[in-house]
């Protein structure tokens, strides 16, 4: 029977340890356990984060083995290498299926009853590898997918427009990576479609060059950050403590995780981001809504680049 409160993160670098430390300092965990092939680091980690437990809700602490999946609620894997400067995320996909299909292993051969959200990168293409490999329901593993890209675009659409990104409800889906796709026709901004709240507000519609533009700085976000420090990890914390969230409290919240298309779109036999409702169950429901003809093309496109990689990939 798993803990409802016990969140298990496998990889304790850059961005794991952020995660320890976001999740922490909400409440959402009564127990949190870092495992990492370096285990010396995992118990740094785990040290480091336990100095700052008098500021922080009530919430134990520890580095680990496997065998702490067993009654786990969730189970986030950040575990692999990351990308390297000029790297994309693809081409990290050799080293990264070894390492996930290690993992994998481990966790089911003690437990077949909890949540895993695969966030090592390509996401899309491991959360594909962790389903093939489980055999689990696949709605119980899912990746951190789009939410992060989703929120970008959010905070670059509130900046354009002006106003807090909690009012601004906007979606990237497919890919998380160079091919994925802005639903421009499902944005709206306090339930007023995007083109229509530029001419309210600015008088003015907002060209095609300035949405590339911000769509731009969307898909190309990482690289950005990767090139100026080296790795990205509080946005992705942050997205992640949100997909916990949903998961442990029962949300049904919209989020745009990684899951296994079936039919969606024509789309099946990948993973890749749509909104979803997620809750305790991982993915309750996709949601899908009528995209423009162009949105739908490009998702294909999207869903064709992830399928030639699991094509290409031994399992
Ligand atoms: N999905 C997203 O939105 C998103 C965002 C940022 C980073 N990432 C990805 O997250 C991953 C981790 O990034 P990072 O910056 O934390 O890297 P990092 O190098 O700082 O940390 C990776 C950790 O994994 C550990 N590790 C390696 N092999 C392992 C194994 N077999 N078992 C257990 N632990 C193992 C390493 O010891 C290291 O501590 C990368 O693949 C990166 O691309 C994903």
């Amino acid at each position: 029977m798993p803990n409802p409160r016990k969140v298990v993160i496998i990889g304790a670098g850059a961005v794991g340890s952020t995660f320890g430390y976001t999740l922490m300092q909400s409440g959402l965990a009564r127990e949190i356990v870092l495992i990492d092939i370096d285990k010396e680091r995992a118990q740094g980690e785990a040290m480091d984060l336990n100095h700052g437990l008098f500021f922080a809700p009530p919430v134990d602490i520890r580095a680990g083995d496997y065998d702490e999946c067993a009654d786990a609620a969730l189970i986030v894997i950040t575990a692999g290498a990351k990308q390297n400067p000029g790297e994309s995320r693809l081409d990290l996909v050799q080293r990264n299926v070894k390492i996930c299909k290690q993992i994998v292993a481990e966790i089911t051969a003690r437990t077949s009853d909890t949540v895993i959200i695969m966030v090592t990168n390509p996401v899309d293409v491991l959360t594909y590898v962790a389903q093939e490999i489980s055999g689990w329901p696949q709605n119980r593993i899912i990746g951190s997918g789009t939410v992060l890209d989703s929120a970008r675009f959010r905070y670059l659409l509130s900046s354009h427009c002006r106003v807090d990104p909690r009012n601004v409800h906007a979606y990237v889906i497919g890919e998380h990576g160079d091919s994925e796709v802005a639903c421009w026709s499902m944005t709206h901004i306090a339930g007023v479609p995007m083109r229509q709240f530029c001419r309210l507000t600015c008088k003015r519609q907002c060209s095609d060059e300035e949405r590339a533009g911000i769509f731009d700085e969307v898909r190309d976000s990482a690289y950005h950050v990767i090139e100026s420090k080296g790795a990205t990890y509080y946005g992705v914390s942050m997205a992640l403590e949100r997909i916990t969230g949903a998961i442990l409290r029962d949300e049904n919240s919209v989020l745009t995780v990684s899951l296994r298309a079936d039919g969606h779109y024509d789309l099946e036999g990948v993973c890749l981001s749509l909104p979803a409702v997620v809750n305790q169950t991982g993915i309750h429901r996709i949601i899908t809504a009528d995209l423009t003809h162009a949105e739908q093309e490009a998702l294909r496109r999207s869903a064709n680049v992830l399928k030639d990689i699991i094509d290409r990939i031994e399992l």
